[in-house]
Parts: C-alpha cells; structure tokens; sequence
C-alpha cells in the first residue's frame, strides 16, 4: 500500500494534509524519516509514526450501537440524521450499518466496513437469529404464541415460525424472528390484530446488547463476541 494512502485511510488527514506532514519530515517508516507519498509499505509489519505518534493499522471494523430512535440505518441522508453520525471515530473507514432498523426502532445495530460480514449476519439462508423486545398496545396472550410459532401470514407471503415470550406485563414481550423483511415485527403484530407501540432489538445471534452502553453510545466487538454473532 501507498504511503499517503495508509496515512489517509487511518485518518491521519486528508490527501493534502498528508502531503504537508510528509514534506515537513513529520512522518517515519520504521524509524526512519519519510518524504515519499508514493513509498511502498506494509501496514501489517512495517510501523508509521506521524509527530513521533505511532499510526495504528486497523483494517476491518466491528461496531455494536445503542440505536436512539430518530437515527435512519443509513450512510447518508438528504433529511434525516444517519446512524452513521453517531460514531465520531473511524469515519474514514467507510462504516455502514448491518441491515436496517427503522427510524423509531432502538436497539442492538452492527456498524462494519466488512461486506462479508454484513452478508454472513443478513443473508437469509445463514439463519442468524434476531430478538426485539416489543411494547404492544394490546396484552398479548398464548393464542398469539401459538399463531407465531405456525409462521404469521404477511402480505409478501408466510413468515417462518418465531418464538414469542410473553413477560409479567403481557404487553411486554419478546420475539425471535430469523428473517430480516421490511417492517417485520411491526407487520406480523398487526396481522394478530395488535400494534407495536415500541420496539428494541436486544440480541443478534448469541451476541446480547451491551446495557451499559446508553442511547447513542457504541464501542468495539471483542472477538469472542464477533463469533457469538453469527452462532
Ligand atoms: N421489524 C420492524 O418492524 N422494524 C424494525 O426496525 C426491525 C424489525
């Protein structure tokens, strides 16, 4: 990879700030003084300093977001704030949001710049489970549990099955649902003659979301969590 390259891709500036700092000696390759924009180098093994401030090498990305609501899952939009705008670092990394949450929805959202592992976690024929927890505005009741666990109708055709729990509050409950259709949850409670008043995605595969990130806030994956995703 190109020396400018490397050091604008790891945010170092723009190609022109970079420019600047290699013609005002400010940059090292393995200790050693670099003027040369078009300097080959090894981002896994060779080290790059910038005002003696080793550049970490970061290539692929994992995110987990708190989604608020308000926020569109996407990388850019003419009137609505992104999901993407919340996550002040790594912005030159070309982050984007793994499937969608709806505007209102809160909740557990993957942010990468990984499109394998966007596909592996959305394709449908990986399975990869998904929980919301969901506010009703009707008590939801064993009936509906049953209807869930048979694949709801929907106007795009059946639904494969998806567990429901209900809570001590029976407007209070959780689903499981293994596909990712457009406004999913919200379709298949209101063809059980109910509506979703709130909705939060708590889990992806056996990856939980964190509660100690608050509304907005969004920190890296650990490996370990990065398999329980797609488990
Ligand atoms: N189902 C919905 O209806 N909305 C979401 O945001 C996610 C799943």
């Amino acid at each position: 990879m190109r020396l400018d390259k490397f050091l604008s891709n790891m945010g170092a500036g723009t190609r022109s700030e970079v420019k600047q700092l290699l013609k005002k000696n400010a940059v090292m390759v393995n200790g050693k003084k670099e003027k040369q924009s078009k300097r080959q180098i090894n981002p896994e093994a060779d080290e790059i300093s910038v005002n003696g401030e080793v550049i970490a090498y970061i290539d692929k990305i994992y995110l987990m977001l708190n989604k608020p609501a308000g926020y569109v899952s996407a990388v850019e939009d003419a009137e609505h704030n992104t999901v993407i705008s919340l996550i002040e670092q790594y912005q030159y990394l070309d982050l984007f949001p793994v499937g969608r949450l709806d505007k209102d929805t809160e909740g557990l959202l993957l942010i990468t710049n990984d499109g394998q592992f966007n596909h592996d976690v959305m394709s449908p024929n990986k399975h990869v489970s998904k929980v919301y927890q969901v506010e009703a505005a009707q008590p939801v009741t064993q009936d509906d549990v049953q209807r869930f666990k048979e694949g709801i109708e929907l106007s795009d055709g059946k639904v494969k099955p998806a567990k429901l729990e209900i809570t001590e509050d029976p407007q209070i409950v959780f689903v499981t649902i293994h596909e990712g259709r457009y406004h999913q949850v919200k379709r298949m409670f209101h063809a059980i003659d109910n509506e979703v008043t709130k909705l939060k995605r708590v889990k992806i595969g056996n990856l939980k979301l964190d509660d100690n990130l608050l509304k907005g806030e969004y920190r890296e994956l650990t490996e370990t969590e990065l398999e329980l995703v797609k488990s």
